[in-house]
């Protein structure tokens, strides 16, 4: 099983590039930065990597962004995931970033998207993985700050193909960005937003309906709602679902626990993607490996998984086929 899945084709649909700083790499950006960091070693930091919700984890991730400063820090932390990639078969990867987590600490806007957009580029060449670009505003801050990054991005349009919404979700609802996603939209931007992680099932209402979201990233709350979960199959919705993100922030107890697989069995397109993989234990294979070991998946069942990873990614028609055919094959022989 654990061969098979290395060697899946697959999409990640849901990942935060500042989450994929590990912490050798952060230590590293940090000395040449001259950052003095709280903790002396990388075995002291990773001990901080032990949280109760969402907002515990949050802190510490806003602190470990805050070494980045210069575009080749931005690219040193792109490469290094999409080599994680390469080495995954992920063959393709929608990539959240947060502009706002550096432009608040005075990183311009360019320096950020220059660094993340060239290494996205130099991957594609010499990797052979593929990568868009999802711009996700801070929903702890206000919609006039996501309206003026919004702004900020427009030079920069033909290097961001969606928007997101991400950060503390209590609290903040969807309701709160209604005009900005509505702006965004009419810029071009594709509509996606965090729900359901720790916010109720009335958030994922707000998100489809006012924010008109193509995608919902976690959406596990949409079980407390049968009428929600049929409305999402009925519009044909997927969630981008992360299991150890679940399990580290304490929105799943134990992944056997999971919802994932009773999401499957109820019609829910599902994918499996890793969120933050440098804080919460594991790349997106690990991902995999560790939900298909305690709900028993068949490789039927991770073959449906994949499948639905490039089925609803942002991709061309006829890219995604390729992909498809790709994954085909691989199902075809080796199961
Ligand atoms: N930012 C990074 N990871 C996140 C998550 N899991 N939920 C909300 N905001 C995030
Ligand atoms: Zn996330």
């Amino acid at each position: 099983m654990i061969n098979f899945i290395n060697k899946l084709p697959k999409a990640e649909l849901h990942l935060h590039i500042e989450g994929s700083l590990e912490p050798e790499l952060l230590f590293a950006i940090a000395k040449r930065n001259n950052i003095n960091l709280k903790y002396a070693t990388v075995e002291e930091l990773k001990t901080a990597y032990s949280f109760d919700c969402l907002q515990d984890f949050l802190n510490i991730y806003y602190q470990g962004a805050g070494v980045l400063i210069y575009e080749q820090d931005f690219y040193d932390l792109t490469w290094a995931y999409m080599e994680k990639c390469a080495s995954q078969n992920v063959r393709h990867s929608e990539i959240m970033f947060d502009p706002q987590t550096h432009t608040e600490r005075g990183v311009a806007f360019k320096t950020v998207i220059n660094g993340i957009s060239k290494a996205c580029s130099d991957a594609k060449e010499k990797l052979g993985v593929s990568s868009l670009l999802i711009m996700s505003y801070l929903r702890h801050l206000s919609e006039e700050a996501a309206f003026k990054t919004l702004a900020q991005s427009l030079p920069y349009k033909h290097l961001i193909t969606a928007v997101g919404l991400d950060s503390s979700e209590q609290g903040n609802p969807p309701s709160k960005f209604k005009n900005v996603f509505e702006a965004s939209i009419k810029e071009g931007y594709i509509p996606l937003a965090h729900a359901g992680e720790e916010g109720a099932a009335d958030y994922i209402w707000e998100a489809l309906d006012m924010l008109k979201i193509k995608r919902i990233d976690h959406g596990n709350n949409c079980l407390q709602d049968d009428t929600l979960v049929q409305e999402i199959i009925k519009r044909d919705m997927a969630l981008t679902v992360c299991p150890l993100s679940n399990t580290a922030l304490q929105v799943v107890d134990n992944l056997k626990n999971h919802p994932l697989k009773k999401m499957m069995d109820l019609g829910l397109k599902v994918t499996i993607n890793s969120d933050d993989p440098a804080y919460f234990g594991g790349q997106v294979n690990q991902n995999y490996i560790e939900i298909q070991e305690n709900l028993n998946l068949t490789k039927q069942d991770l073959y449906e998984l994949a499948k639905n990873s490039f089925q609803y990614s942002f991709l061309d028609k006829d890219t995604k086929q390729y992909f498809l055919e790709e994954l085909e094959r691989y199902y075809l022989n080796n199961n």
